[in-house]
């Protein structure tokens, strides 16, 4: 064991409240995330509700997950809805040329999805196409999904078997409209995300929560041209729009886009180098933040993080076009340093969704595409583990003494924590990032008293550890016993390379 540390929480000092928004999610029509991970069809052998698969939405029922961005990424700039209702048999096919130049069948479309999120118990969150789509397009699918009467929009969902409207809260404008979203200029997709909000309509008091296309990581010239775009901000409840939010999509990697990394065989050093670049999250939202500040100090609008996760190499074997990886302890803790930077930023950060959900890019879930079998991987605990922070109150964490390692060509703090509060519990997560040593942390806790504590804990022998349908809880939580009160707080050890939370009862 090393360093003795200390984390010093002042738990009658609630900050701003954390969105269960930041723990949303995205699934694109890529690879085998929309097909094989959520639709199997209706004559499936595995067992699905309308085609769609009852273990997937079991697990992310069980992560309580708040919001599905769908139907993408790049995908959705070559979306039309229009191929993706009606019968199934007569929908026209497309070329989906970003992701394996495979042929979609649009056998999942908009009601396939509504049905979806009603499942889940997740809020809708539709990505609508910018970048080839047309106005009208976009103008007509909002009126399908959401308008009541008997407007043509309305009575054609009607005819395809949806009386009532669905209520979608939240709509994209675009995606990465700097590159495969039409590959625009900033002050070009400015002036486009002002056309395409205004014809992206409320119907009555089913209101839509605007979110344009925004920045590339430090893009912060994007950031700052569409905030300077905006009308003047006024003081009603709603930003003067025209729409309500902008984007930032940031991805961990270790290596140049070319040779990204591997999921499962790295060294030590790209395990530090991998935290410390999921590290620069706090610093992205700092800075994209402090433009926003300048045009919008009041903060109405949201900072809506809709891309984020590792991008390693495929696993060997599979399709390049579908980002089928594996997942390690690695990626747990890449996830938990994002959710930190996210309740640090709660001021701002009002949604967030990891790429992607289920077998592409950083999984909750993988499917096995012979057996079927499902695996929940260390990601998906984290975001178990962290559900008590959903629409709690954010609490500051002041870290005295934590280690530190030069990676990246910056220092890294070797333990990362955040907490918040909601009546009369706290919650806290605790990172730490070591390699090989476990390290000593003090719970400074003030305010108020800890009448109970319990905890839990994520690790494994290796740094590489993962769930496979042979294994398929080498990386679960466990109950942590060893947690010693003492005057003022909490005595713990935390495991090298562990994710570990601790829940608290408040006298
Ligand atoms: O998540 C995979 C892709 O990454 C998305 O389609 C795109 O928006 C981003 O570049």
């Amino acid at each position: 064991m090393s360093t003795s540390l200390s984390a010093v929480i002042d738990l009658d000092l609630p900050g701003p409240r954390i969105s269960r928004h930041v723990y949303g999610h995205f699934a694109e029509h890529l690879g085998r995330c929309i097909y094989g991970g959520f639709w199997v069809g209706e004559d499936s052998a595995t067992p699905n509700v309308r085609g769609i698969r009852s273990d997937v939405v079991e697990a992310l029922r069980a992560v309580r997950i708040p919001n599905l961005r769908w139907p993408g990424g790049c995908f959705a700039d070559d979306y039309h809805w229009e191929d993706g209702i009606g019968p199934r048999d007569q929908r026209p096919r497309m070329v989906n040329s970003h992701w394996g130049d495979v042929v979609e069948d649009n056998s999942f479309g908009t009601h396939e999805f509504m049905d979806l999120c009603e499942l889940l118990g997740a809020d809708p969150y539709v990505s609508g196409n910018v970048g080839s789509g047309t106005v009208r397009e976009m103008s007509d699918w909002v009126e399908y999904l959401t308008r009541a009467d008997d407007s043509p929009m309305a009575a054609r969902r009607r005819a395809n078997g949806r009386d009532e409207p669905w209520r979608v809260p939240f709509w994209g404008l675009g995606n990465e409209a700097w590159g495969c979203g039409g590959n625009l200029r900033a002050e070009q997709f400015a002036s486009l995300a002002r056309q395409y909000a205004t014809y992206t309509r409320d119907h009555g008091d089913n209101t839509v929560y605007r979110i344009a296309a925004g920045a590339n990581a430090d893009d912060y010239h994007w950031t700052e041209t569409l905030m300077r775009s905006f009308d003047p901000l006024d003081e009603d409840e709603r930003p003067a729009g025209p729409y309500q939010a902008l984007s930032l999509h940031y991805y961990t990697m270790t290596g140049p886009w070319s040779d990204k990394g591997d999921a499962t065989r790295f060294t030590e050093d790209e395990w530090y180098r991998a935290l410390s670049r999921a590290g620069r999250m706090e610093t992205l939202l700092a800075r994209h933040s402090t433009v926003m500040d300048r045009y919008d100090p009041q903060k109405k609008v949201g900072l809506v993080v809709d891309e984020w996760g590792t991008w390693w190499n495929v696993e060997k074997g599979t399709n390049p076009g579908f980002l089928y990886q594996q997942n390690t302890l690695r990626d747990a803790l890449v996830a938990s340093l994002h959710f930190d930077a996210f309740h640090r930023h709660a001021d701002r950060v009002v949604m967030a969704n990891i790429a992607q959900t289920v077998n592409v890019l950083q999984a909750m879930i993988l499917t096995d595409p012979e057996s079927g079998a499902l695996v929940l991987t260390p990601t998906y605990h984290v975001f178990a583990m962290n559900a008590g922070h959903h629409d709690a109150d954010s609490l500051a964490v002041h870290l005295k003494g934590a280690p530190e390692i030069e990676s990246d060509g910056r220092a890294l703090p070797l333990v990362s924590a955040s907490a918040s509060t909601r009546g009369d519990t706290a919650l806290v997560s605790l990172s730490n990032l070591d390699a090989t040593r476990d390290h000593a942390v003090t719970l400074d806790l003030r305010g108020r008293t800890v009448s109970g504590a319990r905890a839990r804990v994520l690790t494994a022998p290796a740094l590489a550890a993962h769930n496979t349908p042979e294994a398929p809880e080498a990386v679960t939580p466990v109950p942590f016993d060893d947690l010693r009160q003492v005057p003022g707080g909490l005595e713990l050890v935390l495991p090298a390379h562990s994710y570990l939370t601790v829940e608290l009862e408040l006298a």
